[in-house]
């Protein structure tokens, strides 16, 4: 449960703020990791217009070149940022929107329902892996790589999860980014393949165009021990 608690607290610590303004607000670490997760306040936060301009979004999707009748699992999909506006492109693809929070999951089948977007299905996801109907193309991990715990094991354990020459595409945080989560939380590129090399993955591209972000696409290099 603790455990729990500190994600969901890293989680708003990602958001647009910049760190500090919480002590500014004089909320504690502690307070954060004691606050209860709500979803519809980390809508305006996630799904605030502002972050349109650093986040290219347009330009994120491009790149991840998806096609007709692919499949995408957004995993930490939060408020559903990436997943809305990836089920309404053209390819139209099946998005599997999934979040370990209980909440999100619940504000992302009623944006779904809302919008109507049949191609979007929110999913339950576990701390150690997703439970996915079925093998997709492309995963999606914004701003969410930062709360997974052990993540060798859990990536290893992911690669079932992707159809044979599917990708991992990874935004996360800057160590120089003016906003983001604690800067312990902030990894250099080389930390990602590292961790990634150790998962069974290899890199493949590394976009550059993300001011505050870095964004990395792996495919699976190796058969990951079971
Ligand atoms: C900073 S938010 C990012 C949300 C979204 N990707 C975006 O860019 O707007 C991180 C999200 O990851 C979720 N999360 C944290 N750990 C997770 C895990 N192991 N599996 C799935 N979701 C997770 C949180 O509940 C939260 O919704």
């Amino acid at each position: 449960m603790h455990t729990k608690l500190y994600l969901l607290a890293l989680c708003l610590l990602t958001a647009p703020v910049v760190v500090g303004q919480a002590e500014q607000h004089g909320q504690s670490h502690a307070d954060h990791l004691e606050r209860h997760f709500d979803a519809e306040e980390s809508a305006q936060r996630f799904d605030d217009p502002a972050r349109d301009a650093w986040q290219l979004p347009d330009q994120v999707i491009a790149a991840l070149n998806l096609k007709r009748g692919q499949t995408v699992a957004d995993i930490g999909a939060g408020t559903g940022y990436f997943t809305v506006r990836l089920a309404k492109t053209k390819a139209s693809p099946r998005v599997y929107a999934a979040d370990i929070e209980p909440s999100m999951v619940k504000y992302l089948r009623e944006r779904a329902a809302k919008e109507g977007l049949d191609n979007v299905i929110a999913i339950q996801a576990s701390p150690d892996g997703l439970n996915l109907p079925e093998p997709v193309n492309l995963i999606l991990i914004v701003n969410t790589y930062h709360h997974i715990g052990d993540r060798e094991t859990y990536f290893r354990r992911l690669a079932k999860s992707i159809r044979s020459g599917g990708q991992v595409a990874i935004i996360d945080f800057k160590p120089d980014s003016p906003v983001g989560p604690p800067k312990e939380f902030r990894f250099p590129p080389e930390q990602f393949r590292s961790e990634m090399g150790k998962a069974g993955y290899k890199v493949t591209a590394r976009h550059h165009f993300l001011p505050r972000q870095e964004f990395l696409i792996f495919e699976v290099a190796s058969n990951p021990s079971p």
